[in-house]
């Protein structure tokens, strides 16, 4: 099906093909039983999918990574097409435009994706306006939700963790946890934030504000080893519940085609950084990982749960392939519980040898 909408969607500028999506899927979520249709040919409901991470249950691993839906528009759409969770934003406390358009650009040759997006937000208290609209009108999705806090472009570097700690306290009553994305770099000097001692105090007054709600934090994956360990280890002693790795890369190596374009890089070339990410933060690290950068299938997502992701979450992919993507995921991953007797996914990281995953049954 996604095969025959896809060159009218690549045919427009790839923000607005994007926009048409989230738009019509906005439309579709007002639906119950079209949610409810959805479900059935996308959910997957085994046991052994679940993840209890942070002290919430999640009924399957991959989710929708921030970015996909900013502002909520599409909410309850997410889980009717078989994801386990989602994560909203980039949310700012105030309103902003993001940088000037062009800013997405699509590269086919390479499954890959540049955004130099710059946090467009309607703002914290415009997306929570439209989270109630979800669930006054019965529709609140029935897999968790997560917020991505962000800061203003306008706000001044010193007083950033003001903007975190505003989103953080508003979005706490409704979001399942919330994300500090410190690696975007598309908001200029953000991605210093993730110096350690900078890291320490703005995810310890994050998580003062966040009134038990977990607080994970996202980093990028252009940090050398050493300092991805060494935030990993700081965001812990913080009082962080988990992290998230990685943002989009401002590195271009390995690109077929590079169109010569600022932001940051997402997809397939984004792979291999994203797996050697996480296989650092597992060694520095016993904290919950969401692994997200590259994931395009049931091989790379088992990948990743065997490098130790305790949760995946993919955007790029499903650019090229649709929303399939994530039933084939899960029923990939269900082969190989299947395949090696594992009864949860934590089970398989140790059974599974790194790579391997079950052929589909034809
Ligand atoms: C168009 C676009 C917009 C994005 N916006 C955000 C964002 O607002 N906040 C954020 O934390 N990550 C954002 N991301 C990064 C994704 O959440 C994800 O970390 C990254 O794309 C790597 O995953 P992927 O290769 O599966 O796309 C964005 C990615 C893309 C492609």
């Amino acid at each position: 099906m996604y095969r025959l909408i896809r060159p009218a969607l690549f045919a427009l500028d790839a923000e607005r093909a994007h926009e048409a999506t989230v738009g019509a899927l906005s439309c579709v979520a007002r639906s119950g039983p079209v949610r409810r249709w959805l479900a059935g040919r996308f959910e997957r409901r085994d046991p052994r999918l679940e993840v209890h991470a942070f002290g919430v249950r999640f009924p399957a691993p991959v989710g929708v990574a921030a970015g996909l839906d900013k502002t909520g528009a599409a909410l309850p759409i997410w889980g009717a097409l078989g994801f386990g969770h989602v994560e909203i934003g980039t949310v700012t406390p105030r309103p902003q435009p993001g940088n000037p358009r062009p800013r997405v650009v699509r590269l086919p040759a390479d499954r890959a994706v540049i955004n130099a997006m710059g946090f467009p937000s309607e703002g914290v208290e415009a997306a929570l306006r439209r989270f109630e609209r979800w669930r006054d009108a019965g529709a609140w999705p029935d897999v968790p939700v997560g917020v991505n806090l962000g800061k203003n472009a306008a706000t001044p570097f010193a007083s950033a963790a003001d903007d975190y700690r505003t989103v953080a306290r508003l979005a706490a009553p409704w979001a399942d946890w919330l994300a500090i994305n410190v690696s975007s770099p598309n908001t200029e000097g953000l991605r210093g934030l993730q110096d350690a001692d900078r890291l320490h105090d703005l995810v310890a007054a994050v998580v003062a504000d966040a009134d038990a709600t977990p607080v994970l934090v996202k980093l990028g994956p252009d940090l050398d080893e050493e300092a991805a360990s060494a935030a990993a280890r700081v965001v812990e002693a913080a009082g962080a519940a988990g992290l998230i790795a990685t943002n989009t890369t401002v590195a271009r190596a390995g690109l077929r085609h590079d169109p010569g374009r600022p932001g940051g890089l997402s997809g397939r070339p984004l792979q291999l950084r994203a797996r050697a990410a996480l296989r650092t933060l597992r060694a520095a690290t016993d904290l919950p990982i969401v692994s997200v950068g590259g994931i395009d299938g049931p091989e790379e997502a088992l990948a990743r749960i065997v490098a130790g992701a305790d949760l995946l979450q993919l955007y790029t992919a499903l650019i090229y392939d649709g929303p399939g993507l994530v039933a084939r995921v899960h029923d990939g991953l269900i082969r190989e519980l299947d395949r090696t007797g594992a009864t949860s996914l934590r089970e398989l990281r140790r059974l599974a040898p790194p790579g391997a995953v079950a052929a589909p049954r034809s």
